[in-house]
């Protein structure tokens, strides 16, 4: 007998600390939907066999998470929304035997500051810390809003440099900046928006200011894609010197809503699934 049960869920190792089942666990039941939504803890020797189960029907869609956004690429039939351009896959749809990969960061990203920013979103000179992942689905959703100028700076920054050269052709100005100068200061100054893509501020990580984040000023929107804590050190910054802030739980709600989308066919809740990340944040 066919099984009516949709099963979706996200791979990635470590991954119990995921907040994606709390929010699509929230969407499908408010909604009525037959669906379970788990977590897989899959080690890197293990994604092939779960790509097979998957392939063979175990499940109907998954999310990707770090380690394997890139890895997965490879058992892919065909890429959609972003994953070519971006280089990594985080939402996977299934057609019969057929595995669809997808990149829902971007539009998560760009639709997080769009709703709740709009009017800033539509500015010139963006600055972006962090070389990573996050910073090239961060860079390629401001490179599709034709933004005048994307300023990098990272910590490591060959890496700055490799992320620079990959979008060369997307339309707007790029810079490199060193991470600790004058130059990012000034950056930092002239910046409309400011993006934090980096582990920085996240409560693991001992480091919590980024250089030059002391300048940030009034008139500027400042976006921590970090969300443990909620209100990072960069965001309670911004706030105290009068900035706009937009904090990360917008942009994982956003790309979760399109993922679960691209799966059921049916619109996220958006605001239900905020207040069911919040209450998770807070019993953490
Ligand atoms: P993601 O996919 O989340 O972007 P990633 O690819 O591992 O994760 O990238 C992590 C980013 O955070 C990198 O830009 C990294 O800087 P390096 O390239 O120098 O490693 C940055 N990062 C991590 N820890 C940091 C720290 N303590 N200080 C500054 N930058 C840090």
């Amino acid at each position: 007998m066919k099984r009516k049960t949709m099963v979706l869920g996200v791979i990635g190792h470590p991954v119990s600390h995921s907040l994606s089942p709390v929010m699509h666990s929230a969407a499908a039941k408010s909604l009525g939907l037959d669906l379970t939504y788990d977590t897989y803890d899959v080690p890197p020797d293990e994604l092939e066999d779960l790509m097979d189960r998957f392939r063979n029907g175990d499940m109907d869609g998954l999310n990707v998470t770090v380690p394997h956004k890139v890895a997965v690429m490879e058992y892919m039939n065909e890429l959609m929304d972003n994953a070519e351009k971006v280089g990594a896959v985080n939402t996977i749809c299934r057609k019969g035997d057929k595995l669809i990969g997808a990149n829902t960061d971007v539009y998560g990203f760009i639709t997080s500051v769009e709703k709740n920013a709009g009017e800033i979103a539509a500015r010139g000179r963006i600055l972006v810390y962090g070389a990573g992942g996050a910073a090239r689905a961060v860079c390629h959703a401001f490179a599709d809003r034709n933004v005048e100028r994307l300023l990098i700076a990272n910590r490591t920054r060959h890496k700055a440099e490799a992320l620079a050269d990959s979008l060369t052709g997307v339309g707007c100005a790029i810079d490199v900046l060193d991470y600790e100068s004058n130059n990012l200061v000034d950056s930092v100054r002239s910046a409309d928006i400011i993006v934090n893509t980096t582990s920085v501020g996240m409560e693991s990580v001992s480091e919590k200011f980024l250089p030059g984040s002391e300048n940030i000023h009034q008139g500027q929107l400042v976006v921590d894609i970090v969300y443990r804590p909620l209100e990072t050190p960069l965001l309670r910054q911004a706030k105290r010197a009068g900035a706009m802030t937009l904090d990360g739980l917008w942009m994982l709600i956003h790309q979760g809503a399109r993922s679960f989308t691209l799966w059921t066919g049916a619109e996220f809740p958006v605001e239900l699934a905020r207040v069911s990340l919040l209450k998770a944040l807070n019993e953490d």
